[in-house]
């Protein structure tokens, strides 16, 4: 008999992604790649919700069932006030991009600092202990990174941004000694970066701000968070720069659905074949 629980009449456990707008979102594809190849039966669904929908969409999609929806922009820092219990590093980032439904509470993890370490560590081969890394940006996107990069052990961490007060809050709010902030024109750059993230939303807007030059050499990797199909205005940047290597987030996209799948299934899939498939459909 199918699992009425479930909410789906064939019984398949359900899970989406949250967001707005969204559907633009790989989510469903690179979750269902997973599902296929663990075995594992579910349904994932894409929620456009307007910011003033958010809390009816997630209680809905929990009392009918639901197991657990990944949340995108703009709701990542709003969702947290739905959270019955924040995971450390969703506590830290102040943002939640994982809910997990179960015995009627609502949990909020966050998946996207250790998609983006894992994807730097283990599928480009690049280590993060000892290395210098810039972020540019202190929003959001930067919130939810500068935790897990910090537990890797860099020699140094510097968030720039375009207006100094949030870097500030952003350094003041992780009080750790090897973070430190600055606006884009003042970042010290005695030697280029090992490392330099953009986690800016310019490029969404086609823009590209002017990025701190010296912070760029033949031996900088330059990672943008965003992706797309093609360049994005960062990498474009970075190659002008000669970086050593340029590259979208494609590979923090696909850890941090693995990561959220883990919390959900309790069984982690393989990214690799899955991220060749999305790179290539892209
Ligand atoms: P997200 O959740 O994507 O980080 P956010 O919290 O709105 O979104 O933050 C956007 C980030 O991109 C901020 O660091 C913002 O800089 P400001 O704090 O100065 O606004 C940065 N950003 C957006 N557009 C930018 C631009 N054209 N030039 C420079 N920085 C920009």
């Amino acid at each position: 008999m199918p699992d009425v629980s479930s909410g789906d009449p064939a019984g398949f456990d359900r899970y989406g992604v949250i967001g707005y707008p969204v559907s633009h979102s790989r989510s469903p594809v690179i979750h269902q790649l997973f599902a296929l190849q663990t075995g594992q039966q579910l349904r994932y669904e894409l929620l456009q919700v307007a910011p003033e929908k958010l809390e009816q969409a997630v209680r809905q999609f929990q009392r009918t069932g639901g197991k657990g929806l990944n949340v995108t922009v703009p709701h990542k820092t709003a969702v947290t006030d739905l959270c019955d219990q924040l995971s450390e590093r969703a506590e830290q980032a102040g943002a939640v991009n994982t809910l997990a439904f179960q015995d009627g509470e609502i949990f909020g993890d966050n998946t996207d600092g250790i998609g983006l370490t894992r994807d730097l560590e283990w599928n480009l081969g690049f280590p993060l202990q000892g290395r210098r890394i810039l972020i540019l940006g202190a929003g959001g996107a930067a919130l939810g990174i500068v935790g897990p990069l910090l537990a890797r052990r860099p020699a140094a961490l510097v968030v720039a941004n375009r207006t100094r007060d949030r870097a500030d809050a952003v350094v003041k709010r992780f009080g750790h000694g090897m973070l430190s902030a600055c606006a884009f024109d003042d970042v010290p750059a005695e030697a280029p970066y090992d490392l330099v993230i953009n986690a800016t939303s310019a490029g969404l807007k086609g823009e590209t701000p002017p990025y701190p030059d010296a912070a760029v050499g033949a031996g900088t990797l330059c990672y943008d968070l965003s992706y797309g199909s093609k360049p994005t205005p960062f990498m474009l940047w970075s190659r002008d720069q000669n970086a050593g290597a340029a590259v979208m987030g494609w590979g923090m996209l696909v850890e941090q659905a693995a990561e959220s799948f883990h919390l959900w299934r309790g069984i982690r899939p393989s990214t690799a074949p899955v991220l060749k498939q999305i790179v290539v459909s892209a």
